[in-house]
């Protein structure tokens, strides 16, 4: 569905008649602090490149990724971002029917319906913070072949612990668990977390470059699972799907650097201190709630009678943009998303919705 997802900054810029730069833009989660000191120049650099044809399926950036994870080169299989696997999955698996922990990404939903797989969701509460309790989930599997669960989640922010998941696909060895680590590099230290190690058969790990390094116009993803489902996925792809700056961007980005790993710690640090500062500001709000995340994107329910349009509306005259909650199944008006930017944007977006919000 190409228009499920956050704000269009490029819509936004001409109803407002002004250059898309000029949007402070808060609805997209990709990192404030990118791209990585010296990959612009790097691909500046190597623009001869798109005078010849990518390589035709990856093939050197499946292995440099396979290096920089330690996992098995047969495990893994590149895509045009990770939306292409998503969308390519449920046609590898012959999914019937799969379940969706939500509410989340909508994506999942919209790749298995274009592969004509039924799905459903199972809802995590907002009572609960949007924790999901798997144990009252798991009575709901019997019929479905497959699991969606993204980790930390997409709106909610919520992060499971990779144990918990690793038991839950090691109880239903039958049924393929999608786990979608697109945000976990905002985690620290991912690998605590990630499936990709010590993962069980049955799980297919998602990986996005697009949003830790702030590339989502280059359209880089990775998948981790069986070596079969690799296979069966290759067999659907296309051919040069992953373009030659792109290919050359995993080369620059996954090699070992030092310059890289700084500028991944400071962005953790600094989503951390933002998220701090800003969430302690918008708290004073009268009936506002704000739920925990574990990344650089949180959850906010207004406070009433304020309804999500005419909020984000209001934003976006003052040139901000943030993420209208409303289509999300398992949402509704009443939440928006905020990505949190540089400081002094941030600040800008707190003064916005404070004089906003308190009357
Ligand atoms: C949870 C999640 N997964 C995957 C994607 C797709 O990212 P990409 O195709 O750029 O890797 C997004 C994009 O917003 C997302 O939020």
């Amino acid at each position: 569905m190409i228009r499920g997802h956050g704000g269009n900054i490029y819509a936004l810029a001409e109803s407002l008649g002004c250059p898309v730069d000029a949007i402070i833009d808060m609805s997209s989660n990709v990192n404030p602090l990118g791209p990585p000191p010296g990959l612009m120049d790097h691909l500046q650099n190597h623009m001869n490149l798109i005078r010849a044809l990518p390589e035709v399926d990856a093939d050197a950036a499946v292995r440099r990724f396979a290096e920089h994870f330690d996992i098995p080169v047969n495990q893994v299989l590149a895509g045009n971002g990770t939306t292409q696997l998503i969308y390519a999955l449920p046609r590898a698996l012959e999914t019937r029917l799969a379940l969706i922990v939500g509410p989340t990404y909508a994506d999942y939903h919209d790749g298995c319906r274009q592969n004509q797989a039924d799905s459903a969701y199972w809802l995590t509460r907002e009572g609960d913070d949007f924790q999901p309790d798997f144990k009252a989930m798991e009575s709901l599997l019997t019929p479905c072949d497959a699991v969606y669960i993204c980790n930390p989640n997409n709106p909610t922010g919520v992060l499971v612990e990779g144990d918990v998941l690793r038991r839950l696909s090691r109880k239903f060895p039958n049924k393929t668990f999608v786990v979608d680590e697109s945000y976990l590099p905002f985690v620290a230290p991912p690998e605590q977390w990630s499936l990709m190690t010590k993962r069980p058969d049955n799980v297919v790990v998602l990986h996005s470059m697009s949003k830790i390094f702030r590339i989502p116009g280059l359209r880089i993803g990775f998948m981790v699972g069986d070596p079969a489902l690799i296979e069966r996925m290759q067999s659907f792809s296309l051919p040069w799907s992953v373009n030659s700056l792109a290919l050359e961007a995993v080369q620059y980005l996954l090699a070992p650097n030092e310059g890289i790993d700084r500028f991944v710690d400071d962005t953790r640090r600094m989503l951390n201190d933002e998220k701090e500062a800003m969430t302690r500001r918008l708290s004073g709000i009268p009936g506002i709630r704000l739920f925990p995340s574990a990344t650089g994107f949180f959850l906010v329910r207004l406070p009433d009678p304020h309804r999500s349009q005419e909020v984000c509306r209001q934003l976006a005259q003052k040139k901000i943009l943030v993420r209208d909650c409303a289509n999300f199944t398992g949402l509704s008006d009443r939440f928006i998303r905020i990505s949190l930017q540089t400081r002094a944007m941030n600040k800008k977006c707190t003064t916005a919705l404070e004089a906003l919000l308190s009357t």
